[in-house]
């Protein structure tokens, strides 16, 4: 890649950060400025290894600071966008769902127009990459899976957000001609992830022996793909993918929670030593969660076709890697669990499970 300066929104987060290392690593020709305001889920001790390379800035900044947005564009010649920065946790959308609208909506936007007037009269060599989700497309039933053309059918507040998000994106491309690209993915897992999410947090409490909240049967289906592998794929469709196009990633990865949930115990207690079975008494079955998707499956089978992506890991080699990782950074945990955290768990599962 010829060298370009590149702004990552949201590199301080779960798949920000890993994204964030690989463009780091992989193209030290290229300036990479994560852009990232630091809410409750962004946080710098996710790239430490990366923090003094001379490729890599950190600007703190709130996308939806449409001046401050500008000074950024300006001071670092931006040529590509890769937007991440969201809301992103469904559960915090129900309690909250304004928030989700501010930042996954209005924050796009201001990216956008930001982005649009940056490169206004020279949009070649340019591009604004949307990371999306597959939630937009709803729920399935037992059968099917989300394809590109799957029409948009949010239910939560987090995914009627970033559907509206995309709308946007696809907007700003067949009205301006802003060279966009959208990328959907199903559900990640992987190191950094915080706590509020169901496999960290349920790492977390077997560690501590605590119980495990299942929503209402723990019956729902979710698609896992390896953070490091949507990293790659995110790399893939940034290099390669069509202008103006959509792929959907994901790895034919589907999991029951319940199912997923006793391999996490399985796995936690095998690497605490523990005899097997110790955490399975810790499953509590818990109020579901309202409007809860059943089921979530991704066709990527376009991104293979069309750029040959393909995930490297089978979900059994990511998720004892996941559960090492998690048990050999006990800090990294218990730096984010303290403080505000300690008062999020407390109303969502104490108070109103
Ligand atoms: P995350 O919650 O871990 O990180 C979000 C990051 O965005 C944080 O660093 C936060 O500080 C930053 N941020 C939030 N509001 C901001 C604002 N107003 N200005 C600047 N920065 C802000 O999220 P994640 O799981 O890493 O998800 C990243 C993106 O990928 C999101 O757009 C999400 O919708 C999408 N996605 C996530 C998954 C998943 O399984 N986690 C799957 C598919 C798509
Ligand atoms: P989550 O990690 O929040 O991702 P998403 O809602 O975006 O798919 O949840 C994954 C699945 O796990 C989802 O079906 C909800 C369920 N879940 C629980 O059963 N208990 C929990 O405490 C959490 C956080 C999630």
């Amino acid at each position: 890649m010829k060298s370009k300066n590149i702004l990552v929104t949201g590199g301080a987060g779960f798949i920000g950060s890993h994204l964030v290392r690989l463009l780091v690593n992989k193209y030290p020709e290229c300036n990479i400025i994560n852009m990232d305001v630091l809410t409750y889920a962004g946080n710098l001790a996710n790239l430490k290894d990366v923090e003094d390379k001379p490729n890599y800035t950190f600007v703190k900044c709130d996308i939806c600071d449409f001046e401050k947005v500008k000074d950024v564009f300006t001071n670092h010649k931006i040529d590509h966008v890769i937007h991440l920065a969201a809301e992103s946790h469904v559960d915090r959308s129900i309690i909250d769902p304004f928030s989700f609208a501010q930042t996954n909506i209005m924050g796009t936007l201001s990216l956008l127009q930001n982005a649009k007037f940056a490169w206004e009269g020279n949009f070649k060599g340019k591009l604004f990459y949307h990371v999306s989700t597959d939630e937009v497309y709803g729920s399935l039933g037992d059968k099917g899976f989300f394809l590109e053309t799957t029409a948009y059918d949010p239910h939560s507040p987090y995914s009627a957000s970033k559907a509206s998000s995309d709308h946007f994106v696809r907007a700003f491309h067949d009205t301006y001609g802003l060279p966009t690209v959208i990328s959907n993915c199903s559900n990640n897992y992987g190191s950094y992830q915080f706590p509020e999410k169901l496999i960290p947090l349920f790492i977390n409490n077997i560690c501590n022996n605590k119980p495990l909240p299942v929503y209402g049967k723990g019956e729902n289906i979710r698609d896992w793909l390896f953070v490091n592998d949507h990293a790659s794929a995110i790399d893939t469709i940034f290099s390669n993918g069509k202008l103006g196009d959509t792929y959907n990633i994901g790895g034919f990865n589907e999991w029951k929670n319940i199912d997923l949930i006793k391999v996490l115990i399985e796995t936690t207690d095998r690497l605490l030593g523990r005899p097997k079975g110790t955490s399975d008494t810790l499953i509590t079955y818990v109020t579901d969660r309202a409007g809860h998707d059943l089921r979530y499956a991704i066709d990527a089978t376009k991104l293979k076709n069309e750029l040959g992506w393909e995930p490297s890991l089978q979900f059994e080699e990511g998720i004892e890697k996941t559960v090492k990782w998690y048990l050999e950074n006990k800090e990294w945990m218990e730096n984010i669990t303290s403080g505000a955290y300690e008062q999020y768990y407390a109303d969502m599962y104490t108070t109103s499970k």
